[in-house]
Protein backbone atom coordinates (compact mmCIF):
# COMPACT_ATOMS: atom_id res chain seq x y z
CA UNK A 1 0.00 0.00 0.00
CA UNK A 2 0.96 3.55 -1.29
CA UNK A 3 0.75 6.34 1.65
CA UNK A 4 -0.24 9.78 1.17
CA UNK A 5 -1.20 12.30 3.79
CA UNK A 6 -3.95 14.46 3.63
CA UNK A 7 -2.25 17.76 4.78
CA UNK A 8 -5.47 19.74 5.46
CA UNK A 9 -7.08 16.78 7.41
CA UNK A 10 -4.46 16.09 9.70
CA UNK A 11 -5.28 12.20 8.94
CA UNK A 12 -3.31 10.10 7.46
CA UNK A 13 -4.94 8.31 4.52
CA UNK A 14 -4.38 5.45 2.62
CA UNK A 15 -4.67 4.73 -1.32
CA UNK A 16 -3.99 1.63 -3.46
CA UNK A 17 -0.51 1.60 -4.70
CA UNK A 18 -0.14 2.42 -8.36
CA UNK A 19 -1.08 -0.34 -10.69
CA UNK A 20 -3.26 -2.12 -8.68
CA UNK A 21 -6.70 -1.66 -9.65
CA UNK A 22 -8.89 0.04 -7.74
CA UNK A 23 -12.03 -0.24 -9.73
CA UNK A 24 -13.25 -2.21 -12.10
CA UNK A 25 -14.85 -1.45 -15.86
CA UNK A 26 -18.44 -2.26 -16.64
CA UNK A 27 -19.30 -3.61 -20.05
CA UNK A 28 -22.74 -2.49 -21.06
CA UNK A 29 -23.33 -0.49 -18.15
CA UNK A 30 -27.08 0.69 -17.96
CA UNK A 31 -28.06 4.29 -18.88
CA UNK A 32 -27.97 6.10 -15.06
CA UNK A 33 -24.97 4.05 -14.34
CA UNK A 34 -22.46 6.72 -16.46
CA UNK A 35 -24.55 9.54 -16.97
CA UNK A 36 -23.90 13.03 -16.38
CA UNK A 37 -26.80 14.36 -15.49
CA UNK A 38 -27.39 18.95 -15.76
CA UNK A 39 -29.20 20.28 -12.61
CA UNK A 40 -31.74 23.00 -13.62
CA UNK A 41 -32.90 25.46 -11.10
CA UNK A 42 -36.35 25.84 -12.97
CA UNK A 43 -36.41 29.93 -10.83
CA UNK A 44 -33.03 30.84 -12.46
CA UNK A 45 -32.45 29.02 -15.93
CA UNK A 46 -34.49 30.82 -18.40
CA UNK A 47 -37.13 33.11 -18.45
CA UNK A 48 -39.83 33.26 -21.45
CA UNK A 49 -42.78 35.22 -19.88
CA UNK A 50 -40.29 37.84 -18.28
CA UNK A 51 -41.85 37.81 -15.08
CA UNK A 52 -37.90 37.71 -13.95
CA UNK A 53 -38.87 33.61 -12.40
CA UNK A 54 -37.64 30.99 -14.58
CA UNK A 55 -40.20 28.92 -15.76
CA UNK A 56 -41.06 25.55 -18.01
CA UNK A 57 -41.60 27.18 -21.06
CA UNK A 58 -37.90 28.75 -21.25
CA UNK A 59 -36.11 25.55 -20.39
CA UNK A 60 -37.90 23.84 -23.50
CA UNK A 61 -36.48 26.58 -25.45
CA UNK A 62 -33.06 26.21 -24.18
CA UNK A 63 -32.81 22.36 -24.10
CA UNK A 64 -31.25 22.49 -27.38
CA UNK A 65 -28.30 23.93 -24.97
CA UNK A 66 -28.01 20.96 -23.47
CA UNK A 67 -27.60 18.85 -25.95
CA UNK A 68 -25.05 20.69 -27.72
CA UNK A 69 -22.98 20.84 -24.05
CA UNK A 70 -23.07 16.75 -24.48
CA UNK A 71 -25.31 15.85 -21.30
CA UNK A 72 -27.41 12.60 -20.76
CA UNK A 73 -30.14 13.96 -18.76
CA UNK A 74 -31.32 16.66 -16.65
CA UNK A 75 -32.82 17.13 -12.99
CA UNK A 76 -35.25 19.69 -12.68
CA UNK A 77 -35.61 21.41 -9.08
CA UNK A 78 -39.23 21.40 -7.52
CA UNK A 79 -41.88 23.46 -10.06
CA UNK A 80 -44.89 22.37 -8.03
CA UNK A 81 -47.56 24.55 -6.60
CA UNK A 82 -45.81 26.12 -3.71
CA UNK A 83 -45.88 29.48 -1.40
CA UNK A 84 -41.88 29.75 -2.36
CA UNK A 85 -40.70 30.09 1.34
CA UNK A 86 -37.78 27.63 0.54
CA UNK A 87 -37.48 28.21 -3.27
CA UNK A 88 -40.32 25.83 -4.30
CA UNK A 89 -38.83 22.98 -1.35
CA UNK A 90 -42.60 23.20 0.50
CA UNK A 91 -44.74 21.38 -2.37
CA UNK A 92 -48.08 22.36 -1.60
CA UNK A 93 -49.69 19.96 -4.36
CA UNK A 94 -47.58 17.24 -5.86
CA UNK A 95 -49.40 16.71 -8.85
CA UNK A 96 -49.38 20.12 -10.44
CA UNK A 97 -47.09 22.80 -11.35
CA UNK A 98 -46.92 26.21 -9.77
CA UNK A 99 -48.35 29.18 -12.20
CA UNK A 100 -45.29 31.13 -12.28
CA UNK A 101 -43.56 28.01 -13.78
CA UNK A 102 -46.37 27.27 -16.17
CA UNK A 103 -48.93 24.54 -16.63
CA UNK A 104 -49.13 20.47 -16.59
CA UNK A 105 -49.35 20.96 -20.34
CA UNK A 106 -45.86 22.39 -20.22
CA UNK A 107 -44.43 19.99 -17.81
CA UNK A 108 -45.73 17.29 -20.79
CA UNK A 109 -44.11 19.71 -23.59
CA UNK A 110 -40.91 20.26 -21.78
CA UNK A 111 -40.42 16.08 -21.20
CA UNK A 112 -41.02 15.71 -25.00
CA UNK A 113 -38.94 18.22 -26.22
CA UNK A 114 -36.31 16.72 -23.94
CA UNK A 115 -36.90 13.15 -25.33
CA UNK A 116 -36.90 14.43 -28.99
CA UNK A 117 -33.15 15.70 -28.28
CA UNK A 118 -32.10 12.41 -26.23
CA UNK A 119 -32.20 13.74 -23.00
CA UNK A 120 -33.85 12.28 -19.93
CA UNK A 121 -35.95 13.97 -17.18
CA UNK A 122 -35.43 13.63 -13.76
CA UNK A 123 -37.93 15.66 -11.06
CA UNK A 124 -37.47 16.41 -7.52
CA UNK A 125 -39.37 14.26 -4.99
CA UNK A 126 -39.55 15.94 -1.69
CA UNK A 127 -41.19 13.34 0.75
CA UNK A 128 -40.04 14.74 4.30
CA UNK A 129 -42.38 17.20 4.40
CA UNK A 130 -44.96 19.14 2.44
CA UNK A 131 -45.47 23.05 2.62
CA UNK A 132 -47.97 24.08 5.47
CA UNK A 133 -50.35 25.49 2.28
CA UNK A 134 -50.87 21.59 1.51
CA UNK A 135 -54.46 20.33 1.53
CA UNK A 136 -53.37 17.31 4.40
CA UNK A 137 -52.01 20.08 6.29
CA UNK A 138 -54.69 22.70 6.23
CA UNK A 139 -57.05 19.35 7.51
CA UNK A 140 -54.49 19.33 10.08
CA UNK A 141 -54.45 22.44 11.45
CA UNK A 142 -58.34 22.38 11.57
CA UNK A 143 -58.91 18.60 12.76
CA UNK A 144 -58.62 18.20 16.86
CA UNK A 145 -55.42 16.55 18.92
CA UNK A 146 -55.60 13.02 18.12
CA UNK A 147 -57.12 13.15 14.77
CA UNK A 148 -56.33 11.01 12.12
CA UNK A 149 -55.74 14.50 9.96
CA UNK A 150 -53.10 15.08 11.93
CA UNK A 151 -51.16 12.14 12.24
CA UNK A 152 -50.26 12.33 8.81
CA UNK A 153 -47.67 14.96 10.08
CA UNK A 154 -45.76 14.95 13.51
CA UNK A 155 -47.67 16.53 16.44
CA UNK A 156 -47.27 16.14 20.17
CA UNK A 157 -48.34 17.79 23.13
CA UNK A 158 -45.78 20.27 24.63
CA UNK A 159 -43.74 19.66 27.76
CA UNK A 160 -44.11 21.82 30.96
CA UNK A 161 -47.24 22.27 33.00
CA UNK A 162 -49.15 24.01 30.32
CA UNK A 163 -47.60 22.49 27.03
CA UNK A 164 -45.60 25.82 26.91
CA UNK A 165 -42.77 23.98 25.95
CA UNK A 166 -41.34 22.28 23.11
CA UNK A 167 -41.68 18.17 23.11
CA UNK A 168 -37.79 18.07 22.58
CA UNK A 169 -35.11 20.15 22.01
CA UNK A 170 -34.16 19.68 18.08
CA UNK A 171 -33.57 22.79 16.38
CA UNK A 172 -34.10 23.38 12.51
CA UNK A 173 -31.77 22.96 9.84
CA UNK A 174 -32.69 26.39 8.68
CA UNK A 175 -32.19 27.91 12.42
CA UNK A 176 -34.06 28.21 15.59
CA UNK A 177 -37.04 25.61 17.01
CA UNK A 178 -37.55 22.80 14.88
CA UNK A 179 -40.82 22.69 16.23
CA UNK A 180 -43.77 25.64 16.18
CA UNK A 181 -47.39 25.32 18.48
CA UNK A 182 -50.78 25.74 17.04
CA UNK A 183 -53.31 27.48 18.45
CA UNK A 184 -56.28 24.91 18.52
CA UNK A 185 -59.90 25.44 17.43
CA UNK A 186 -60.75 27.08 21.06
CA UNK A 187 -58.48 29.53 20.25
CA UNK A 188 -55.59 28.45 22.95
CA UNK A 189 -52.12 26.91 22.08
CA UNK A 190 -52.36 23.76 21.57
CA UNK A 191 -50.06 20.79 20.29
CA UNK A 192 -46.63 21.50 18.50
CA UNK A 193 -45.92 20.15 14.92
CA UNK A 194 -42.32 19.22 13.89
CA UNK A 195 -40.22 20.76 11.33
CA UNK A 196 -36.75 20.37 10.50
CA UNK A 197 -36.62 23.06 7.86
CA UNK A 198 -38.65 26.18 7.89
CA UNK A 199 -41.81 26.99 9.60
CA UNK A 200 -43.83 26.52 7.10
CA UNK A 201 -42.39 22.67 5.74
CA UNK A 202 -43.94 20.05 8.77
CA UNK A 203 -42.48 17.09 8.02
CA UNK A 204 -44.58 14.16 7.14
CA UNK A 205 -44.74 10.80 9.82
CA UNK A 206 -43.59 8.00 7.85
CA UNK A 207 -45.56 5.57 10.11
CA UNK A 208 -48.37 6.45 8.87
CA UNK A 209 -50.01 4.35 5.86
CA UNK A 210 -51.67 6.96 4.08
CA UNK A 211 -48.54 8.48 3.65
CA UNK A 212 -46.72 6.19 2.06
CA UNK A 213 -49.33 5.33 -0.46
CA UNK A 214 -49.87 8.50 -1.21
CA UNK A 215 -46.04 8.91 -2.31
CA UNK A 216 -46.50 5.87 -4.24
CA UNK A 217 -49.07 7.58 -6.29
CA UNK A 218 -46.99 10.73 -6.61
CA UNK A 219 -44.29 8.64 -8.56
CA UNK A 220 -47.04 6.83 -10.30
CA UNK A 221 -48.07 10.53 -11.62
CA UNK A 222 -45.04 11.46 -12.52
CA UNK A 223 -43.93 8.10 -14.10
CA UNK A 224 -46.91 7.91 -16.25
CA UNK A 225 -46.24 11.30 -17.75
CA UNK A 226 -42.75 9.77 -18.71
CA UNK A 227 -40.24 11.20 -16.14
CA UNK A 228 -37.35 8.95 -16.26
CA UNK A 229 -36.09 9.32 -12.60
CA UNK A 230 -36.64 11.50 -9.54
CA UNK A 231 -34.25 13.26 -6.85
CA UNK A 232 -35.24 12.11 -3.50
CA UNK A 233 -34.66 15.58 -1.24
CA UNK A 234 -33.68 14.68 2.55
CA UNK A 235 -34.10 10.88 1.71
CA UNK A 236 -31.91 10.20 5.20
CA UNK A 237 -34.65 12.66 7.16
CA UNK A 238 -38.39 10.33 6.61
CA UNK A 239 -38.25 8.09 9.86
CA UNK A 240 -37.19 9.34 13.49
CA UNK A 241 -36.35 7.93 16.19
CA UNK A 242 -39.13 6.46 18.21
CA UNK A 243 -39.90 8.25 20.91
CA UNK A 244 -38.49 11.77 19.06
CA UNK A 245 -35.51 11.75 21.94
CA UNK A 246 -33.51 14.63 22.81
CA UNK A 247 -30.48 15.26 20.69
CA UNK A 248 -27.53 15.76 22.60
CA UNK A 249 -24.77 15.40 20.15
CA UNK A 250 -23.43 18.20 17.85
CA UNK A 251 -26.24 19.92 16.57
CA UNK A 252 -25.10 23.45 14.97
CA UNK A 253 -23.60 23.28 11.23
CA UNK A 254 -22.70 27.10 12.19
CA UNK A 255 -22.49 26.77 16.19
CA UNK A 256 -19.27 29.08 15.83
CA UNK A 257 -21.67 31.49 13.83
CA UNK A 258 -24.47 31.55 15.86
CA UNK A 259 -24.24 30.19 19.07
CA UNK A 260 -22.28 33.45 20.97
CA UNK A 261 -25.13 35.81 19.30
CA UNK A 262 -28.26 35.36 21.37
CA UNK A 263 -31.79 34.83 20.10
CA UNK A 264 -32.83 34.58 16.65
CA UNK A 265 -35.42 36.52 14.86
CA UNK A 266 -37.26 35.05 12.39
CA UNK A 267 -40.34 33.23 12.04
CA UNK A 268 -39.14 29.79 12.83
CA UNK A 269 -36.83 31.78 15.64
CA UNK A 270 -37.75 32.10 18.68
CA UNK A 271 -35.26 31.70 22.04
CA UNK A 272 -33.03 28.93 20.50
CA UNK A 273 -30.32 30.25 18.51
CA UNK A 274 -29.21 26.54 17.01
CA UNK A 275 -29.26 25.74 13.43
CA UNK A 276 -29.32 21.85 13.09
CA UNK A 277 -26.92 20.03 11.07
CA UNK A 278 -28.47 18.43 8.25
CA UNK A 279 -25.47 15.44 8.35
CA UNK A 280 -26.32 12.36 9.94
CA UNK A 281 -23.18 11.51 11.92
CA UNK A 282 -23.42 9.09 14.83
CA UNK A 283 -26.49 8.29 16.57
CA UNK A 284 -28.24 11.70 15.14
CA UNK A 285 -32.37 10.86 16.02
CA UNK A 286 -33.60 12.08 12.85
CA UNK A 287 -31.60 10.89 10.24
CA UNK A 288 -30.28 7.98 8.61
CA UNK A 289 -32.95 5.59 10.88
CA UNK A 290 -32.88 2.25 9.42
CA UNK A 291 -36.41 2.56 8.52
CA UNK A 292 -35.99 4.29 5.55
CA UNK A 293 -34.26 1.55 3.50
CA UNK A 294 -37.99 -0.38 3.47
CA UNK A 295 -39.68 2.68 2.18
CA UNK A 296 -37.22 3.07 -0.63
CA UNK A 297 -37.19 -0.62 -1.51
CA UNK A 298 -41.09 -0.42 -2.02
CA UNK A 299 -40.19 2.96 -4.46
CA UNK A 300 -37.81 0.71 -6.29
CA UNK A 301 -39.81 -2.43 -6.84
CA UNK A 302 -43.15 0.65 -8.80
CA UNK A 303 -40.30 1.91 -10.17
CA UNK A 304 -38.89 -1.75 -11.97
CA UNK A 305 -42.30 -2.06 -12.70
CA UNK A 306 -41.92 0.46 -15.82
CA UNK A 307 -39.45 -1.99 -17.27
CA UNK A 308 -36.59 -0.77 -19.27
CA UNK A 309 -34.93 1.84 -19.57
CA UNK A 310 -35.23 2.08 -15.79
CA UNK A 311 -36.62 5.10 -14.26
CA UNK A 312 -34.39 5.83 -11.46
CA UNK A 313 -33.83 7.17 -7.98
CA UNK A 314 -31.26 9.35 -6.63
CA UNK A 315 -30.66 9.90 -2.67
CA UNK A 316 -30.00 13.26 -1.77
CA UNK A 317 -28.62 11.83 1.70
CA UNK A 318 -26.19 14.16 3.84
CA UNK A 319 -24.72 10.24 5.71
CA UNK A 320 -21.51 9.91 7.10
CA UNK A 321 -19.27 7.82 7.09
CA UNK A 322 -19.70 6.48 3.65
CA UNK A 323 -20.50 3.24 4.14
CA UNK A 324 -24.08 4.54 5.63
CA UNK A 325 -24.29 6.01 2.50
CA UNK A 326 -23.61 3.07 0.45
CA UNK A 327 -26.76 1.42 1.77
CA UNK A 328 -29.02 4.05 -0.10
CA UNK A 329 -27.76 2.19 -2.86
CA UNK A 330 -27.86 -1.08 -2.35
CA UNK A 331 -29.29 -3.85 -5.51
CA UNK A 332 -32.79 -3.27 -4.50
CA UNK A 333 -33.00 0.32 -3.21
CA UNK A 334 -31.68 3.86 -5.15
CA UNK A 335 -29.54 3.99 -8.06
CA UNK A 336 -27.78 6.90 -7.33
CA UNK A 337 -27.05 9.08 -3.72
CA UNK A 338 -24.71 12.24 -4.35
CA UNK A 339 -21.41 12.11 -3.08
CA UNK A 340 -21.47 14.83 -0.55
CA UNK A 341 -17.74 13.65 0.71
CA UNK A 342 -16.52 14.42 -2.56
CA UNK A 343 -17.75 17.67 -2.99
CA UNK A 344 -16.52 18.77 0.65
CA UNK A 345 -12.84 17.90 0.21
CA UNK A 346 -10.67 20.77 -0.22
CA UNK A 347 -8.11 21.03 -2.92
CA UNK A 348 -5.72 18.61 -1.89
CA UNK A 349 -4.18 15.60 -3.96
CA UNK A 350 -4.05 13.30 -1.34
CA UNK A 351 -7.32 14.27 0.42
CA UNK A 352 -8.91 13.75 -3.17
CA UNK A 353 -7.52 10.19 -3.85
CA UNK A 354 -8.08 9.09 -0.48
CA UNK A 355 -12.10 9.96 -0.98
CA UNK A 356 -11.62 8.89 -4.60
CA UNK A 357 -10.56 5.59 -3.44
CA UNK A 358 -12.90 4.90 -0.76
CA UNK A 359 -16.27 6.05 -2.26
CA UNK A 360 -15.75 3.93 -5.09
CA UNK A 361 -14.50 1.20 -2.82
CA UNK A 362 -17.45 1.24 -0.67
CA UNK A 363 -20.12 1.86 -3.36
CA UNK A 364 -18.73 -1.31 -5.31
CA UNK A 365 -19.07 -3.55 -2.46
CA UNK A 366 -22.70 -2.97 -2.67
CA UNK A 367 -22.94 -3.71 -6.73
CA UNK A 368 -23.56 0.66 -7.18
CA UNK A 369 -21.99 3.29 -9.31
CA UNK A 370 -20.40 6.45 -7.69
CA UNK A 371 -22.11 9.69 -8.07
CA UNK A 372 -19.65 12.26 -8.07
CA UNK A 373 -20.96 15.85 -7.96
CA UNK A 374 -19.32 19.36 -7.24
CA UNK A 375 -21.75 22.17 -6.79
CA UNK A 376 -25.92 22.07 -6.74
CA UNK A 377 -28.18 24.88 -5.65
CA UNK A 378 -27.24 24.25 -1.85
CA UNK A 379 -23.42 24.83 -1.57
CA UNK A 380 -21.15 27.43 -2.76
CA UNK A 381 -20.23 27.26 -6.17
CA UNK A 382 -17.22 25.37 -6.77
CA UNK A 383 -15.57 28.10 -8.65
CA UNK A 384 -15.60 30.25 -5.53
CA UNK A 385 -15.33 27.72 -2.90
CA UNK A 386 -11.97 26.26 -4.39
CA UNK A 387 -10.70 29.87 -4.32
CA UNK A 388 -11.49 30.44 -0.57
CA UNK A 389 -9.09 29.59 2.30
CA UNK A 390 -9.12 25.80 2.21
CA UNK A 391 -10.19 24.05 5.43
CA UNK A 392 -13.45 23.60 6.05
CA UNK A 393 -16.53 22.69 3.94
CA UNK A 394 -17.99 26.14 2.85
CA UNK A 395 -21.71 25.19 2.45
CA UNK A 396 -24.17 28.33 3.24
CA UNK A 397 -23.19 31.16 1.38
CA UNK A 398 -20.47 34.03 1.46
CA UNK A 399 -21.28 37.79 2.22
CA UNK A 400 -19.60 40.72 0.95
CA UNK A 401 -18.03 41.48 4.43
CA UNK A 402 -16.78 37.72 4.30
CA UNK A 403 -13.29 36.94 2.70
CA UNK A 404 -13.68 36.90 -0.64
CA UNK A 405 -12.79 34.22 -2.88
CA UNK A 406 -9.49 34.71 -5.68
CA UNK A 407 -11.50 34.34 -8.75
CA UNK A 408 -8.96 33.60 -10.96
CA UNK A 409 -7.32 30.69 -8.45
CA UNK A 410 -10.96 29.73 -7.50
CA UNK A 411 -12.04 29.42 -11.36
CA UNK A 412 -8.58 27.71 -12.50
CA UNK A 413 -9.10 24.88 -9.80
CA UNK A 414 -12.99 24.64 -10.93
CA UNK A 415 -12.00 23.48 -14.34
CA UNK A 416 -9.50 20.98 -12.92
CA UNK A 417 -11.56 19.82 -10.58
CA UNK A 418 -14.09 19.13 -13.58
CA UNK A 419 -11.54 18.00 -15.78
CA UNK A 420 -11.01 15.17 -12.91
CA UNK A 421 -14.56 14.74 -11.81
CA UNK A 422 -15.68 14.08 -15.23
CA UNK A 423 -12.94 11.41 -15.75
CA UNK A 424 -14.36 9.40 -13.28
CA UNK A 425 -16.03 6.05 -13.13
CA UNK A 426 -19.61 6.44 -12.33
CA UNK A 427 -22.23 9.47 -13.09
CA UNK A 428 -21.80 12.84 -12.35
CA UNK A 429 -24.19 15.87 -11.63
CA UNK A 430 -23.45 19.37 -13.27
CA UNK A 431 -25.20 22.51 -11.92
CA UNK A 432 -26.13 24.98 -13.95
CA UNK A 433 -23.67 27.16 -14.93
CA UNK A 434 -20.53 25.81 -13.75
CA UNK A 435 -20.15 25.00 -17.45
CA UNK A 436 -19.64 28.84 -17.76
CA UNK A 437 -17.54 28.87 -14.94
CA UNK A 438 -19.95 31.14 -12.65
CA UNK A 439 -18.50 32.06 -9.64
CA UNK A 440 -20.81 32.26 -6.16
CA UNK A 441 -22.71 36.06 -5.94
CA UNK A 442 -20.65 36.88 -2.84
CA UNK A 443 -21.40 40.75 -2.50
CA UNK A 444 -25.12 40.35 -2.88
CA UNK A 445 -27.23 43.32 -1.16
CA UNK A 446 -28.66 41.33 1.96
CA UNK A 447 -31.98 42.93 1.33
CA UNK A 448 -32.29 40.66 -2.67
CA UNK A 449 -31.48 37.23 -0.04
CA UNK A 450 -34.01 35.30 0.20
CA UNK A 451 -33.20 31.40 1.58
CA UNK A 452 -35.26 31.19 4.74
CA UNK A 453 -31.96 30.66 6.67
CA UNK A 454 -30.74 34.19 6.24
CA UNK A 455 -33.90 35.08 7.71
CA UNK A 456 -34.01 32.56 10.37
CA UNK A 457 -30.79 33.68 11.63
CA UNK A 458 -31.03 36.74 11.64
CA UNK A 459 -28.68 37.17 8.52
CA UNK A 460 -25.85 35.65 10.82
CA UNK A 461 -26.21 32.19 8.24
CA UNK A 462 -25.80 34.11 4.72
CA UNK A 463 -27.71 31.56 2.91
CA UNK A 464 -27.87 29.94 -0.66
CA UNK A 465 -28.84 32.67 -2.56
CA UNK A 466 -25.29 33.56 -4.31
CA UNK A 467 -25.45 30.10 -6.17
CA UNK A 468 -28.96 30.63 -6.95
CA UNK A 469 -28.34 33.42 -9.28
CA UNK A 470 -29.59 33.68 -12.75
CA UNK A 471 -27.96 32.24 -15.73
CA UNK A 472 -26.37 34.86 -18.09
CA UNK A 473 -27.17 33.55 -21.59
CA UNK A 474 -26.44 36.87 -24.27
CA UNK A 475 -24.20 39.72 -22.56
CA UNK A 476 -25.74 42.62 -24.11
CA UNK A 477 -29.55 41.48 -23.65
CA UNK A 478 -31.88 42.62 -20.48
CA UNK A 479 -31.05 40.44 -17.15
CA UNK A 480 -28.03 38.66 -19.45
CA UNK A 481 -30.44 37.23 -21.87
CA UNK A 482 -31.92 35.12 -19.10
CA UNK A 483 -35.55 36.47 -19.96
CA UNK A 484 -37.01 39.60 -21.26
CA UNK A 485 -37.99 41.55 -18.06
CA UNK A 486 -34.96 43.73 -16.68
CA UNK A 487 -35.79 42.23 -12.76
CA UNK A 488 -34.78 38.97 -12.51
CA UNK A 489 -35.70 37.32 -9.22
CA UNK A 490 -32.03 37.67 -7.66
CA UNK A 491 -29.80 40.23 -8.94
CA UNK A 492 -26.62 39.09 -10.90
CA UNK A 493 -23.01 39.94 -10.90
CA UNK A 494 -21.58 42.14 -13.48
CA UNK A 495 -18.98 39.72 -14.16
CA UNK A 496 -21.95 37.41 -15.48
CA UNK A 497 -22.56 39.65 -18.71
CA UNK A 498 -18.57 38.65 -19.64
CA UNK A 499 -19.50 34.77 -18.50
CA UNK A 500 -22.62 35.13 -20.60
CA UNK A 501 -22.95 31.55 -23.24
CA UNK A 502 -22.71 34.23 -26.07
CA UNK A 503 -19.24 35.28 -24.88
CA UNK A 504 -17.88 31.55 -24.48
CA UNK A 505 -19.68 29.76 -27.59
CA UNK A 506 -17.06 28.96 -29.86
CA UNK A 507 -14.25 30.55 -28.29
CA UNK A 508 -11.24 28.36 -27.36
CA UNK A 509 -10.53 27.71 -24.12
CA UNK A 510 -13.35 28.79 -22.58
CA UNK A 511 -14.87 27.28 -20.13
CA UNK A 512 -17.88 25.84 -22.06
CA UNK A 513 -16.04 24.86 -24.52
CA UNK A 514 -13.81 23.00 -22.18
CA UNK A 515 -17.03 21.31 -20.60
CA UNK A 516 -18.28 20.26 -24.16
CA UNK A 517 -15.04 18.72 -24.89
CA UNK A 518 -14.60 16.90 -21.53
CA UNK A 519 -18.03 15.65 -22.32
CA UNK A 520 -17.42 14.62 -25.51
CA UNK A 521 -13.98 13.03 -24.59
CA UNK A 522 -15.76 11.19 -21.71
CA UNK A 523 -17.89 9.63 -23.90
CA UNK A 524 -15.50 8.85 -26.43
CA UNK A 525 -13.22 7.15 -24.23
CA UNK A 526 -15.84 5.23 -21.99
CA UNK A 527 -14.42 6.71 -18.95
CA UNK A 528 -17.97 6.89 -17.03
CA UNK A 529 -17.39 2.62 -17.31
CA UNK A 530 -13.90 2.70 -17.10
CA UNK A 531 -11.43 1.18 -14.77
CA UNK A 532 -9.17 3.13 -12.16
CA UNK A 533 -5.85 2.83 -10.85
CA UNK A 534 -3.71 5.00 -9.60
CA UNK A 535 -0.39 5.93 -11.71
CA UNK A 536 2.89 6.58 -10.17
CA UNK A 537 3.25 10.17 -10.78
CA UNK A 538 0.68 10.09 -7.33
CA UNK A 539 2.29 11.51 -4.78
CA UNK A 540 2.95 15.10 -3.13
CA UNK A 541 0.43 17.58 -4.78
CA UNK A 542 -0.10 14.72 -7.59
CA UNK A 543 -3.16 12.72 -8.02
CA UNK A 544 -3.13 10.26 -11.21
CA UNK A 545 -4.56 7.67 -12.18
CA UNK A 546 -5.50 5.14 -15.46
CA UNK A 547 -8.52 4.08 -16.93
CA UNK A 548 -9.21 1.01 -19.68
CA UNK A 549 -12.13 -0.15 -21.28
CA UNK A 550 -13.40 -3.52 -19.75
CA UNK A 551 -11.41 -5.48 -22.33
CA UNK A 552 -8.16 -3.51 -21.35
CA UNK A 553 -7.92 -1.17 -24.07
CA UNK A 554 -8.08 2.48 -24.48
CA UNK A 555 -6.29 3.71 -21.76
CA UNK A 556 -6.59 7.21 -20.59
CA UNK A 557 -3.86 8.65 -17.77
CA UNK A 558 -5.45 11.43 -15.94
CA UNK A 559 -3.59 13.75 -13.88
CA UNK A 560 -4.10 16.56 -11.81
CA UNK A 561 -1.46 18.80 -10.52
CA UNK A 562 -2.90 20.19 -7.13
CA UNK A 563 0.28 20.99 -5.94
CA UNK A 564 2.69 24.19 -5.73
CA UNK A 565 5.08 22.70 -8.25
CA UNK A 566 4.93 22.59 -12.36
CA UNK A 567 5.05 18.95 -13.44
CA UNK A 568 6.61 17.69 -16.19
CA UNK A 569 3.78 16.57 -18.78
CA UNK A 570 3.55 12.25 -19.09
CA UNK A 571 4.74 11.44 -22.27
CA UNK A 572 1.76 10.77 -24.60
CA UNK A 573 -0.97 12.61 -26.43
CA UNK A 574 -2.57 15.42 -24.69
CA UNK A 575 -6.18 14.67 -25.39
CA UNK A 576 -7.54 17.66 -23.32
CA UNK A 577 -6.40 19.81 -20.32
CA UNK A 578 -8.19 22.25 -17.84
CA UNK A 579 -5.94 25.00 -18.33
CA UNK A 580 -3.16 26.32 -20.79
CA UNK A 581 -0.01 23.84 -20.86
CA UNK A 582 3.41 25.44 -20.19
CA UNK A 583 5.16 25.75 -23.93
CA UNK A 584 8.20 23.81 -22.14
CA UNK A 585 6.53 20.35 -21.52
CA UNK A 586 4.92 21.48 -18.31
CA UNK A 587 1.52 20.62 -16.38
CA UNK A 588 0.93 23.77 -14.76
CA UNK A 589 -0.60 23.97 -11.13
CA UNK A 590 -4.32 23.63 -10.82
CA UNK A 591 -4.69 21.81 -13.93
CA UNK A 592 -5.99 18.24 -14.99
CA UNK A 593 -4.93 17.04 -18.22
CA UNK A 594 -6.20 13.58 -20.01
CA UNK A 595 -3.30 11.99 -21.61
CA UNK A 596 -3.58 8.65 -24.24
CA UNK A 597 0.20 7.25 -22.85
CA UNK A 598 2.92 6.62 -25.24
CA UNK A 599 3.40 3.01 -25.49
CA UNK A 600 6.32 2.17 -24.01
C1 LIG B 1 -32.52 19.94 0.34
C2 LIG B 1 -32.73 20.89 -0.79
O1 LIG B 1 -31.73 20.72 -1.75
C3 LIG B 1 -32.75 22.27 -0.18
O2 LIG B 1 -32.68 23.27 -1.15
C4 LIG B 1 -33.97 22.38 0.69
O3 LIG B 1 -33.96 23.64 1.33
C5 LIG B 1 -34.00 21.29 1.73
N1 LIG B 1 -33.65 20.01 1.21
C6 LIG B 1 -35.36 21.18 2.35
O4 LIG B 1 -36.28 20.65 1.43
Amino acid sequence: MGRVTAETTETTQAITAPGTPVHGAVADPPWWADAVIYQIYPRSWADADGDGIGDLPGITARLPYLRRLGVDAVWLSPFYVSPMNDAGYDVADYRDIDPRFGTLADADAMVAAAHDLGLKVLVDLVPNHTSSEHAWFRAALASPPGSPERDRYIFRDGRGSEGELPPNNWPSVFGGRGWSRVTEADGRPGQWYLHLFDVTQPDLNWANPQVREEFLSVLRFWCDRGVDGFRVDVAHGLVKREGLPDWHGKVGLYDDVVSEEGPTDGPGGGEDPSVLDHTATGASPMWDQEGVHEIYRGWRRLLDSYGEPARILCAEAWVKPEERLARYVRGDEMHQAFNFDFLETPWDAAALAAVIESSLRVNDEVGAPTTWVLSNHDVVRHASRLGLEQGGPRRNGVAADDPQPDAALGLRRARAASALMLALPGSAYVYQGEELGLPEHTTMPHEARQDPTFHHTGGRVVGRDGCRVPMPWAKAEPSFGFGPGDEPWLPQPEVYGELAVDQQEGVPGSTLELYRTLLRLRGDLALGSGSLAWDELTGEGVLAFRSARADGSGEVLVVTNAGARPLALPDGEVLVASGPLGDDGVLPTDTTVWVRPARG
